[in-house]
């Protein structure tokens, strides 16, 4: 079994460097893929309401017979849920499908700024910190202007930012915001969903090593400090996307992989293709200039 790293959150809560993904893993796969990674040494659990998968998460860590401090166990609010009041609900009802009592990380889904209530959703994600019910708190798919408000206006420095993030898609801008402000980086579609474990560079790499092209990848995350969270319903494929702590990419790898990047997502864009116009940095401060 492979022992992961841990990154320190903010809060000084240890988080696995790599965790389990299971976005679109139906419910009724998750209880074996979860159980699957937690015996290759999984020890985080990605998931959200949205998925639809909470309660089999809940399932499978009952089940796989560690003590709770042993997982890191995520969940995410849903847009439709965000709002002061509704997210109080929207958490215990995921609680309440996990079977716990409480969560390591909880996350606002998508900033969804049309909808105007991030702010108020963060008050209540402090109220559901300080209570105890999540170890930490942070958000996901938020860009420096839509952080720098929580960061002028809330009492609590999101530990984490959950963002598309691969080599072809790789978030200078994010993940320097997040370093200047202690808010981790975390990479959803690590693997950009399969795509870019064909790209030469990575091919290349991956014969050079004796190692496949996902864990090229992965290793390059691992080495740029961002915790991963590859997602997989084959044994053998979660077996080697964990299986990474064995060998280290030289700087001129790094760089090579640093040239894959087109700007390019594979998701959504949470500001629906636009970035708003009249923000800037400002001393490192994301402000509006309007
Ligand atoms: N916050 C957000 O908005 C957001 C959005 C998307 C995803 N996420 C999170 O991020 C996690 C991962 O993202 P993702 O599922 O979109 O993409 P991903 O992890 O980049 O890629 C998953 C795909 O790659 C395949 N794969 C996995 N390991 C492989 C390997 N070693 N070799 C070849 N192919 C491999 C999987 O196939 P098989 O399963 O068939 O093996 C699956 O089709 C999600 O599960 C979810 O927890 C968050």
């Amino acid at each position: 079994m492979v022992d992961v790293a841990a990154v320190r959150l903010n809060n000084g809560v240890g988080m696995p460097q790599i965790g389990f993904g299971v976005f679109r893993v139906p419910e009724e796969e998750t209880v074996s893929a979860v159980s699957a990674a937690i015996e290759a040494g999984y020890r985080g659990i990605d998931t959200a309401s949205l998925y639809g998968n909470e309660t089999a998460v809940g399932r499978a860590v009952a089940a796989c017979g560690l003590p709770r401090t042993d997982l890191f166990i995520t969940t995410k609010l849903w847009n439709d849920d965000q709002g002061y009041r509704s997210t109080f609900d929207a958490f215990d009802r995921s609680l309440t499908r996990l079977g716990l009592d409480h969560v390591d990380l909880y996350l606002i889904h998508w900033p969804v700024p049309a909808k105007g209530a991030y702010l108020d959703t963060w008050r209540a994600f402090e109220e559901i910190y300080a209570s105890g019910r999540a170890r930490a708190i942070g958000v996901s798919n938020f860009q420096p202007w839509h952080l720098q408000p929580v960061l002028d206006q809330g009492r609590v420095v999101p530990a984490v930012n959950q963002v598309e993030l691969h080599p072809r898609f790789q978030q200078e801008e994010v993940r320097a915001f997040g370093r200047a402000h202690g808010i981790v980086t975390e990479a959803w579609s690590p693997l950009s969903r399969g795509d870019v474990l064909t790209d030469p560079v990575i091919v290349e790499l991956s014969r050079r090593y004796g190692k496949t092209p996902a864990q090229i990848v992965l290793r390059w995350h691992v080495e740029l400090g961002n915790v991963v969270i590859p997602k997989s319903v084959t044994p053998s494929r979660i077996r080697e996307n964990i299986d990474i702590f064995d060998f280290a990419l030289t700087a001129d790898d790094l760089a090579a992989i640093r040239g894959l990047d087109r700007a390019a997502r594979t998701g959504p864009d949470p500001d629906g293709g636009q970035k708003p116009a009249g923000y800037s940095s400002t001393g490192g401060r994301w402000v509006s200039d309007g």
